[in-house]
């Protein structure tokens, strides 16, 4: 079956150059099975004329709600019909107003008016995209859950170079296609760990890091929409965990040890997202520490490593690591993979406002004998990806040719 099969996909175009490069995505989309229908912003049409998408996607092109209502689909009913509504090219004017949750266009109020997820493919000139007006109502789109896929780096229709290429239309239709159920882990079990740990040092202080959940939430929803049965055993978050996903909230390691071990005889795959703290307080005190003394010393105990023990359980189900790094990203994701005795491991750089708490981020893959790059995306949409590879190795491994 093809990969966009029977879907509905509104490609919303908006007024950049890269308006061009929309004519090729709509055959791109219709190649992998969609049914599109172009919606235009007045800008947009005088990049590229309406008539060149009408004659691609042998549909009515929509500009504004007369186009819309003379060819019977109100962009109410548009809204409705979508499975998907991509903006590509998003501009940075259109990206503001999205935010903003405008409706004085066709695009804007079908963005409004959708239940579908809602995709925007950013094109501008670098230094509007650097821009920290930009740069924010990004955050906003990727807290929201709008799905951003790109943009690329490299040389740009204005003479510069930077990052606000459009993505190339292969890229994208592939992007779409990590939005939609994949069946690939149908009837398999996945035990996911996130979030952060905390060791308390007294009933009132913990020691803890950064970790938000908001990667190892995603990755959980990721394999839920892969059709996975999901337990999640989270360390204290903010978060709304995945419907479906069994919750079982913990606060220390060794909780998160116990839950984990607990769930592992019908586990299928084990994927630790978790910042697990590697230590804890010998003796937490039972009464609030005071300030008193000038000085304070703890005395920390290793924790146990609780990807370690999955790992070395046996029978063992398919083991899925996670490196947090701030330098050496490759060689000490790799030494982990092999002490650990891993499948696969995730790296990710953290510090500086990257990976850790962040709404995006970046995945270094790495088996023992692969090596494959996630470049940085909203960590809703790099979990899908990273479900897909996951899902490839361990069937390869359930069931090898
Ligand atoms: O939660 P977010 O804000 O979204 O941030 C996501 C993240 C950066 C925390 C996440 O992507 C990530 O990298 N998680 C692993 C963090 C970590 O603890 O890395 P590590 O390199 O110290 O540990 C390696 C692996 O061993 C991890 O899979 C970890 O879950 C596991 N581990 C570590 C120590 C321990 N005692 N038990 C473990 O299971």
């Amino acid at each position: 079956m093809k990969k966009l099969q029977n879907k509905h996909i509104v490609l919303a175009i908006t007024g950049g150059i890269a308006a061009y490069k929309s004519a090729d995505l709509v055959r791109r989309l219709q190649d992998a099975g969609a049914s599109v229908r172009v919606v235009m912003t007045e800008a947009a049409t005088g990049f590229v004329t309406p008539l060149t998408f009408q004659a691609l996607a042998g549909q009515p092109v929509l500009v504004d709600e007369n186009t819309s209502a003379a060819n019977g689909m109100t962009h109410i009913e548009l809204a409705r019909w979508a499975d998907l509504v991509l903006v590509a090219p998003a501009t940075a004017d259109f990206i503001a107003r999205l935010i903003h949750g405008r409706a004085d266009d066709l695009v804007a109020a079908l963005c409004l008016a959708t239940s579908a997820p809602v995709a925007v493919a950013p094109a501008m000139n670098q230094q509007m995209w650097e821009n920290p007006a930009t740069q924010a109502n990004i955050r906003l789109l990727d807290q929201r859950g709008i799905h951003r896929f790109g943009p690329a780096q490299g040389s740009q229709a204005c003479g510069e170079t930077g990052f606000g290429r459009m993505l190339e239309p292969l890229d994208l239709v592939e992007q779409c296609t990590t939005l939609f159920d994949t069946g690939l882990l149908q009837g398999v079990s996945v035990l996911i760990t996130a979030g952060p740990t905390q060791e308390p040092i007294d009933p009132v202080r913990v020691i803890t890091n950064l970790s938000s959940g908001k990667m190892g939430y995603a990755v959980a929803q990721a394999a839920l929409d892969a059709g996975a049965s999901v337990t999640l055993v989270s360390g204290p978050t903010c978060l709304t965990p995945p419907q479906r996903a069994k919750v079982i909230p913990v606060q220390t390691a060794q909780q998160m040890y116990d839950a984990v071990h607990e769930k592992l005889d019908n586990t299928d795959i084990f994927i630790g997202v978790a910042a697990v703290s590697d230590y804890r307080v010998a003796q937490p005190a039972d009464a609030k520490i005071k300030k008193d003394a000038d000085e304070l010393s703890l005395v920390l105990v290793k924790n146990p490593d609780i990807l370690a023990s999955v790992a070395a359980s046996d029978p063992r189900p398919f083991c899925v690591g996670f490196a947090a790094e701030t330098d050496h990203l490759e060689g000490y994701a790799r030494e982990k993979l092999e002490q650990k005795r891993l499948d696969m491991i995730a790296a990710n750089m953290v510090g500086n406002g990257q990976g850790i708490g962040a709404d995006d981020n970046a995945l270094l893959l790495l088996t023992p004998r692969s090596k494959v790059e996630l470049t940085r995306a909203a960590k809703s949409q790099l979990a899908r990806q990273f479900i897909e590879h996951v899902a490839k190795h361990y069937l390869e491994q359930k069931n090898p040719a």
